[in-house]
């Protein structure tokens, strides 16, 4: 038998996986901003594993609104997202420069729990007629739950998963550590104007 001569094996799922990375490292700049180096990789890997199972694109997530909740939302997904993700970490590296010494603030924390709070809302959507729509799943379990499930699945540490399950208002029936404060504070103040906005 000849020899065979050619380009590298790939296996398909390899190359939709290097091509997955590239989309969701392209999607959050802020990944870099993880110093630890298994963190920022299982964060990476959250939004890689939820986006596979999303019917979104990637690239969807810089058109659709980013709630559900307020009709004809003029910010998209990842405006928001990336916002609450810069308001987390300056707020934290304030908190951190007049109280540090009084409470404790692990900046990775912050920046990874603000990274992951919402990698569940790519599960509550489908498609119908072109246009994104909450899924039954999402009716079901709001993304709190489900990006809980995708995080710990993919090793993402507790303290991490304690902010995407306290993120939103069910989190108040939880007794919130100090990421998750930041974190929660940073999502609303940027979410709440948007409901008295005068269009
Ligand atoms: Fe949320």
């Amino acid at each position: 038998m000849e020899p065979s001569v050619g380009p590298p094996f790939f296996h398909p799922s390899t190359l939709v996986r290097t091509a997955m990375r590239e989309s969701v490292e392209r999607l959050w700049p802020e990944l870099q901003w993880i110093s630890d180096d298994e963190l920022r990789e299982q964060v990476t890997r959250t939004w890689m594993v939820a986006m596979e199972r999303s019917p979104l694109e990637p690239q969807d997530l810089e058109q659709i609104p980013f709630t559900l909740l307020i009709p004809d939302c003029p910010a998209t997904f990842m405006e928001h997202k990336r916002c609450v993700v810069h308001i987390a970490r300056r707020s934290a590296e304030a908190m951190d420069e007049f109280l540090g010494r009084a409470l404790p603030i692990d900046l990775d924390v912050v920046i990874a729990g603000a990274i992951l709070a919402d990698v569940g809302k790519v599960l509550e959507y489908e498609r119908v007629d072109g246009v994104a729509v909450q899924s039954a799943r999402g009716q079901a379990l709001r993304h709190p739950f489900t990006g809980v499930a995708v995080a710990m699945e993919c090793g993402v540490p507790d303290a991490v998963c304690h902010i995407i399950a306290t993120h939103a208002g069910e989190g108040n029936m939880v007794k919130r550590s100090t990421e998750a404060w930041i974190v929660h504070h940073a999502d609303f103040m940027s979410y709440e104007p948007f409901k008295t906005l005068k269009k």
